[in-house]
Formats: structure tokens, sequence, C-alpha cells
């Protein structure tokens, strides 16, 4: 099976009331280590690459370590870029053989936003290739915020419908309490997602897929992994996973997790360089890193996502 847009996935997700994870790789040692508990488990994966993984590995070698991903493995797997900025990042990745893109215009005015996405998807659209849009910005994990300013960062749920319409996306990522990166909750604050606006939001886009960013959940074990080996983490919340799996048994058909490997990765790295420090060989280290990104990946598949044995 070559590589797939999201239109079937996301279809058979929302049906099944699961959620396909979708996760950034920036190397080899990720792409295989995320493939090997996909092909495990027999789930189908997207594998995402933002702007700056293309910068640092190259859109010719992420390219084709993903298509060699798919001859290993035969899953169905999506090549999606990751947080587009612009129509032109979005068009080299689709002449370049993406199966599916975000443009991310949720920075700009609505107006604008609207404008931008309707560009990219009908340059996707001619092309087989679906796109995500974003409505609503993600909380910053420094923002001091009232109740009331925070709320002007979540998705407005009278905003989809016309959003959806009028610029063609496949599926929408909306803003409901997650944020980017390993510091999402300050220490103390409870963490919480609004389900009530993603309800709303279902009920104006009735079977459409909603995408969550910023939802790793932070493993403790890998946090504490780091800080034992000299990080300095200790801060670090995520997303609790009783809330991701509601998210994925409601619309949220794509769940995206990066930090989550980052931290495994280094987990790994950190830990076999303190236990072996004669160890230089970049096989050694970076197979441990390796090892947990599949560990990762197998637990998200088991407990949050739902997508073993859908491929
Ligand atoms: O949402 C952003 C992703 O975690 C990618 O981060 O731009 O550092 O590759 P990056
Ligand atoms: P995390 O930082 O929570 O892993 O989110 C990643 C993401 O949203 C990529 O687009
Ligand atoms: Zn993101």
């Amino acid at each position: 099976m070559p590589l797939v847009n999201t239109k079937e996935m996301f279809k058979k997700a929302y049906e099944g009331g699961y959620a396909i994870g979708a996760f950034n790789v920036n190397n080899m040692e990720i792409v295989q280590g995320i493939v090997e508990a996909c092909k495990e488990l027999n789930s189908p994966v997207i594998l995402q690459v933002s702007g700056s993984a293309r910068k640092y590995a190259h859109h010719k070698y992420l390219y084709n370590m993903v298509q060699a991903a798919v001859e290993e493995t035969g899953l169905p797997i999506a090549l999606h870029l990751d947080h587009g900025s612009s129509f032109e990042l979005c068009k080299d990745c689709i002449d370049g053989g993406f199966t599916s893109v975000m443009i991310d215009g949720s920075h700009l005015d609505y107006e604008e936003n609207v404008a931008l996405t309707r560009q990219v998807v009908e340059y996707a659209h001619a092309r087989g290739v679906t796109v995500e849009g974003e409505l609503g910005q993600l909380a910053g994990v420094e923002d001091e915020v009232s109740v009331e300013a925070d709320k002007a960062n979540y998705t407005d749920p009278d905003q989809v419908l016309d959003f959806v319409t009028r610029t063609g996306v496949d599926s929408l990522a909306i803003a409901i309490g997650t944020s980017h990166g390993a510091f999402k909750f300050k220490p103390g604050q409870k963490p919480q997602l609004r389900f009530d606006i993603l309800q709303e939001v279902m009920d104006r886009l009735p079977g459409f897929p909603i995408v969550l960013h910023g939802a790793s959940s932070v493993m403790p074990e890998y946090v504490a992994t780091v800080n034992q080996y000299g990080g300095q983490m200790a801060d670090a919340i995520g997303i609790p996973e009783d809330m991701l799996r509601k998210a994925a048994s409601m619309a949220v058909c794509k769940i995206n997790v990066d930090s989550d490997l980052r931290l495994a990765l280094t987990a790994g790295i950190r830990k076999h360089l303190a236990e072996n420090p004669t160890h230089f060989d970049p096989r050694q280290y970076l197979g441990d890193g390796r090892a947990n990104i599949t560990a990762v990946v197998s637990h998200k598949i088991q407990n949050v996502l739902g997508s073993a044995n859908q491929a």
C-alpha cells in the first residue's frame, strides 16, 4: 500500500470512536521507533514533519525514510506537514509527495485565515492531498491569564461551520486547553480541557474530524529518568491520559504527540551514557532511545488512541 491521505483514516476513526496518533519525526530512529510499535499493534499512523524538522533533516531524507517505513510495514501511513506557515511551504510539501498538510492560519485574523486556508485546499485537493486548518490558538505555557482572557484563546464554536464550509478543509484543529511543549500547566494548577467547547463544535459539525495539538501527556516515568540523570524538568506537566481517551471517543480523530517522544528519546540516551560512560558508539545510546520511542507509541496506541488492529 502506498502512502495514504487522512480521509479514510479519519472516517473510520470517527465511526469507531478512536483517534490516529500523529507523531513528529526528525530522524531515522524516531521514524523506526514509531512504526515498530504500529506494526506490532497493527495500527494506522500519521508521521508528521514540522517546518523546522524539514530544515534540520531535509525533505528528501524524511520523505524517503517514511517511504521505507511504508514498504517495511505495509501499514496505512500518512505523511503530514505539521504547522504549515505559508502557501509556499504547503505547496512544496505537496509537490514533494506529502499526502496531508496543515495550514496554520490560527494567528491571522479570521478572514485572512479563511482566504489562506482556502488557497491551500484548492491546490491540495486537486492533487489528492488532505488539509488540516486551525481555529483558535493553543494556550502558551507561560500565560498568566484570567478566565476572560484565557477564553479568548479557545476556539469559538460559532465560527467552525462557516470556516469549514468556506475553506473546504478535511479536518480542524481546535483549542480547548491543550498546549505545546512539556510545561503545559503551572505546578499546582489542575489540568483541564473544555469538553463543553468540543461538544459544541461536534453539534455544529456532525461527523467532522477534529484535531488536538499539544496532546502529550508528558509521561512521568521519562520525566523522572531525565531528571535522575541530570535533567531539569521537575515541573513538566502534560494532559492526563483519561482526558485524551475521552476526546478520542468523541470527535477527535488525530492526537498530536511530539514532546513525549523527545522526552523518551532523551531519557534513553541520558540513562545509557550515565550507566556506560565509556560508550561512544551512537548505535548503542540511540538504540536505547529508539526502544523508548517504541514503548511510548505502544502505550499511546493501547491506552490513549484505541487504534490497535485498525490498520
Ligand atoms: O507543534 C510543534 C511540534 O512540536 C514541532 O516542533 O518546530 O520544534 O519541530 P518543532
Ligand atoms: P506536544 O508538544 O504536546 O507533544 O504537541 C505536539 C504538537 O502539537 C505537534 O503539532
Ligand atoms: Zn501542534
